[in-house]
């Protein structure tokens, strides 16, 4: 509830509770190659090194890095990573998958980049998510447009996000389809990012999970060849 007023302390506490997720999935950090795509200014990958990992940010936004970018960011696309193949031990993506108009493509290229038996940690907040709608929530379920002319009423500026454009319509039951035909990757976990109990529980219920999970965490691991 507080990102806006207090951005700092919200991905601070989020980044420590990602990492806390990957280690529990994926053992202890230290010594580990991470690599955090779509990282934005790097709150992540800030964690991930606290923790003795390499952890290297992908970032395509100037704007999203910021002014001070941990050392070694990387301007990059995350469809196109400038890494060779396996090179990483866990591949990790908070929130970006809503954000690329192409999901199964970006994922291809997560999982390109893991090494065999490596992690990969994906998550999204799904379009009928209560926040899916972004900063014009929960008034997308009336239509984006509409809850969009809204914000803009409200706020007297222009959203950040428009649907088609930098927010797509990511639902779970297509999304887990997608991963589970995929033979490179097995899937190790689909559960809630945020809910404390029942995470994978919800996951489990078609039509409800699309609107009480919140946001999707998917944990991966790719396939020896
Ligand atoms: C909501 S922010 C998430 C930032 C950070 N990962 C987090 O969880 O706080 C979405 C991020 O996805 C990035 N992004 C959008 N399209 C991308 C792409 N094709 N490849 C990599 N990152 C992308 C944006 O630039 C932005 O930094």
């Amino acid at each position: 509830m507080r990102e806006q007023d207090d951005p700092a302390s919200c991905y601070a506490l989020l980044a420590r509770d990602a990492a806390d997720q990957v280690a529990a999935y994926g053992g202890p950090l230290e010594g580990r190659t991470v690599v955090d795509v779509g990282g934005g200014s790097g709150y992540f990958t800030e964690e991930f090194r606290r923790r003795g990992a390499h952890a290297y940010l992908f970032e395509p936004d100037l704007a999203e890095l910021g002014a001070k970018p941990p050392d070694g960011a990387v301007v990059a696309d995350g469809y196109l990573l400038p890494l060779a193949d396996g090179v990483a031990d866990v591949t990790f993506s908070s929130n970006v998958l809503e954000h690329v108009a192409d999901p199964p493509t970006f994922l291809s290229e997560l999982v390109r980049v893991t090494r065999p038996d490596g992690l990969i940690y994906v998550s999204f907040t799904n379009w009928l998510s209560p926040w899916g709608g972004h900063e014009w929530a929960p008034w997308h379920y009336l239509g984006a447009e509409r809850a969009r002319a809204r914000y803009r009423r409200r706020t007297g500026k222009d959203a950040k996000h428009r649907l088609g454009e930098n927010l797509f319509a990511v639902h779970i039951g297509r999304t887990l389809r997608q991963v589970r035909e995929r033979d490179d990757v097995t899937v190790v976990s689909a559960r809630s990012r945020y809910w404390p109990f029942l995470a994978e529980t919800v996951v489990k219920a078609p039509g409800l999970r699309e609107f009480a999970t919140w946001n999707l965490l998917l944990i991966l691991r790719r396939c020896p060849p």
